[in-house]
Formats: C-alpha cells, sequence, structure tokens
C-alpha cells in the first residue's frame, strides 16, 4: 500500500473531488503553478495556452528553476508517452501532448515520446499482447498528428527501442530498492514482477540528453520521477522537472473517470461527428434542470456540467465566449441541449483538423528516418 492510495492509485488515478488535488501536491511535494511562473513564462512566449491560462496544469517540480536556468542559457527537452491498452486514445489523453506539442512550438526544442508497449500487459489492464502492439502504433500515428515537428521529435516503442535503452535500465533498476518502489507505487503480492521493472524504463528517456528533461504528464505519473529526481545526479544527469494536470472527467459525470474501456465513459480521438454528438447527448451529465420551464426558471449548474467543463478546460479558448456561456447558462437563457450541441461542434472541430492530418502521416519519419530519429537509434548511454 502507498500513503496516497486512498486519492491515487498509479495504476487508475481515482480522484473524487477538486479538493484531492490540493492533497496531492502536499502527498508529491509538488508546488502549485501560480501566477508568477505564468507571468514568466509568457516573458519568453507571448503567449500561454489555453491548458495553463485555465490552470488544468497546475502542478510543478521545477518549473520555475528550469525557466531562471533557461534565461541564463541552459537548454531543455521534453519527455512524455502514452501505455497502449486494448483500446484507443481519448481526449484525456491529448492533454499532455497537445501541451508537449506547444512547448516545442515555442522553444524549438526536442521531444521524446515513450510508447511503452509492456506496461499496460504487466499490469493486466489488457490480456493480449500482440493487439497491444497494434494499438501502440495506432498511438503512435494519432500522437504524431498533433503536428509535432517530425525532425525534432522521436517516437519510440519500447519493445522495439529496448536494445538502445537496456544499458542505462541496468543501472537505472540497481539504485531502486523493492520496498521504494512499493510505498511509492503500492505493488501488492499480485502485482506481476514486471511492474517494478517497469519503473526504470520510464525513467530511461529522462537522460535521452544531458540537458534538463521537461515532462508534461497527468499527475498520476509523477511518482516515477519523483524517483528519477533520487539518481539522476549520481549518473551525471539532470533532475528531471514536470507540469502535471488535473483529469479530463468522463461522460457520467463530475470527477468521473474517462475510461477508454467504455465507450460511454469516453470520446475517442476518432470519432466521427455524429457518434460524438450522439455520445454528449445520450450520456454526457449535465448541470441543466428537470423542464425546460424549471430551466429557464431557476437556471443551470456550469460546475457539475460535464459539456461545460470540456468547454473550459480545452475547446473553447476564447476566455470572453466561455464566460458568455457560464452566465447565460446560469440565467437560464442557454439550454442543456443548446449547450451540448455547441459542445459537439466545438470538439468535432478540434478532432477533424487532427483526423486529417492523420491520414497523412509519414510515422515512419517519426519513429527511424527523421533527424531526431536517425540520432536517437545510434544513442547509447553513458555514465
Ligand atoms: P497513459 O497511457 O495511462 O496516459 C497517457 C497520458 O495521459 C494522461 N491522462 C490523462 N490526462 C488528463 N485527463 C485524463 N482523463 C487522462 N487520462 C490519462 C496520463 O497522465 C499520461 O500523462 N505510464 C504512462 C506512459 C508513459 C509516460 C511516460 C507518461 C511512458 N513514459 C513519460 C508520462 C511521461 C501511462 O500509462 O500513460
Amino acid at each position: 500500500m502507498n500513503e496516497y492510495k486512498d486519492i491515487i492509485n498509479i495504476y487508475d488515478a481515482n480522484i473524487k473531488e477538486e479538493k484531492d488535488y490540493e492533497k496531492l501536491i502536499k502527498f508529491f511535494g509538488v508546488k502549485e503553478i501560480d501566477d508568477i511562473i505564468l507571468n514568466n513564462l509568457k516573458y519568453i512566449t507571448g503567449d500561454l495556452h489555453v491548458l495553463l491560462r485555465r490552470k488544468f496544469f497546475y502542478a510543478h517540480r521545477d518549473f520555475d528553476i528550469l525557466l531562471n536556468k533557461y534565461n541564463e542559457g541552459k537548454r531543455f527537452f521534453l519527455y512524455t508517452g502514452r501505455a497502449p491498452s486494448k483500446s484507443k486514445m481519448h481526449i484525456g489523453h491529448l492533454i499532455p501532448f497537445l501541451l508537449t506539442k506547444w512547448f516545442q512550438e515555442k522553444f524549438n526544442v526536442n521531444v521524446y515520446i515513450q510508447i511503452p508497449d509492456e506496461e499496460k500487459y504487466w499490469e493486466k489492464k489488457a490480456d493480449n499482447y500482440e493487439e497491444i502492439r497494434e494499438y501502440a502504433l495506432e498511438d503512435a500515428k494519432t500522437i504524431a498528428s498533433l503536428g509535432f515537428d517530425p525532425d525534432k521529435t522521436f517516437i519510440f516503442i519500447d519493445s522495439e527501442y529496448i536494445k538502445n535503452m537496456y544499458k542505462a535500465a541496468i543501472y537505472v533498476a540497481r539504485e531502486i530498492n523493492l520496498n521504494t518502489a512499493k510505498s511509492v507505487f503500492g505493488f501488492d503480492d499480485n502485482s506481476t514482477i514486471g511492474l517494478p521493472f517497469y519503473i526504470a524504463l520510464q525513467i530511461v528517456p529522462t537522460f535521452f540528453e544531458r540537458n534538463i528533461p521537461l515532462i508534461p504528464c497527468g499527475i498520476d505519473q509523477d511518482p516515477y520521477f519523483r524517483l528519477q529526481r533520487d539518481i539522476a545526479e549520481k549518473f551525471g544527469y539532470y533532475k528531471a522537472s514536470t507540469i502535471l494536470s488535473k483529469f479530463v472527467w468522463g461522460l457520467q459525470g463530475p470527477y468521473t473517470k474517462m475510461s477508454a474501456s467504455d465507450p460511454k465513459s469516453a470520446i475517442f480521438i476518432d470519432d466521427d461527428y455524429d457518434t460524438i454528438r450522439y455520445k454528449i447527448f445520450k450520456y454526457a451529465f449535465s448541470g441543466g434542470r428537470g423542464t425546460l420551464e424549471e430551466h429557464r426558471k431557476y437556471g443551470g449548474n456550469p460546475d457539475i456540467d460535464v459539456s461545460y467543463f470540456w468547454l473550459s478546460v480545452l475547446f473553447e479558448e476564447d476566455d470572453n465566449k466561455l464566460k458568455e456561456i457560464r452566465e447565460k447558462y446560469i440565467m437560464g437563457e442557454l439550454t442543456t441541449g443548446e449547450l451540448k450541441e455547441y459542445t459537439a461542434k466545438k470538439i468535432w472541430e478540434f478532432l477533424s483538423n487532427i483526423q486529417e492530418r492523420r491520414k497523412n502521416i509519414n510515422i515512419d519519419k517519426f519513429m527511424y528516418d527523421g533527424r531526431l530519429a536517425r540520432e536517437m537509434w545510434e544513442w547509447e548511454f553513458r555514465i
């Protein structure tokens, strides 16, 4: 058992209320992303991504220090990942990749994207390993379609790239005791022996460069990097800096899990317009009133409304428009049906662009023959 298991299990994030996010800051020993950091960042980048502006990325480790070092001329690189399972990626999975892409655009730095095809298998989240491998490639394509620079982005599937990673994994695995791994990750007697070793594999890419790794991810992933920070300097590498997000709710309501294995909870990145609209109308939890009359009279509650939540996280970038929607909903001027219709259109606008780009994606550039990919197939860990 780990000490924060009631709030978050690394293998099954189960946040129940907003307060849990504050608790995690304390338990993990991370810091809140405050306005000072955001202003410092904006000073360099000119503007802020909507996920930062709305503080959906809400916590960090050493991101303030990273920005100071950057101003002194120190470089950093980006690293994040996606563990394929038995279904496709949903809109929640997009979050860290969208911010990573934004950072790449603003700072023109290398991005490393790990696709660990062993993790969910060892976790027993999926039983068919061959199927996971197929999803690994599908996920790689989806991620590449977000607009990463093919010459500065390396996407790798663990089982293919393991030969290059293995030496570093040997060093890393030696530094982490089972006892520590247990208290951070909460393994029990039924956990497979693969999972504790996998910790080493997720740490390895933080050593791909002798620059500071910046890792945008959901807060559930922070524990890996907490361990990385205990060992990195021993090998002559930098402690990882993380920038951590909250979780996108599932269709069922506030703080429900968007689960890829439950289509009633998730909008998938390759859903078409009719499917998105259907799911939102049929399943999206609404803060509207029982009847139109009541809604007009008493108004709706945007704070428990899944459609409004999704707009506020990502899909309505215009702050004024979001404010107007909020006010009209509270006043009862905007109905649940209208809000759902609008949300379906905004999500479709967003996803259809990704789907279009995905049709023509040359994944080999990202995985094998783009500039960074070619370099990385020659990479070797050195201490
Ligand atoms: P995975 O595949 O479970 O999730 C991929 C990333 O998406 C985040 N995420 C979410 N973010 C917002 N809302 C949600 N509903 C939501 N669901 C998932 C996760 O936090 C994660 O950042 N072990 C990793 C794969 C990995 C990785 C990494 C992640 C390998 N290397 C380096 C981050 C950094 C995993 O199982 O992710």
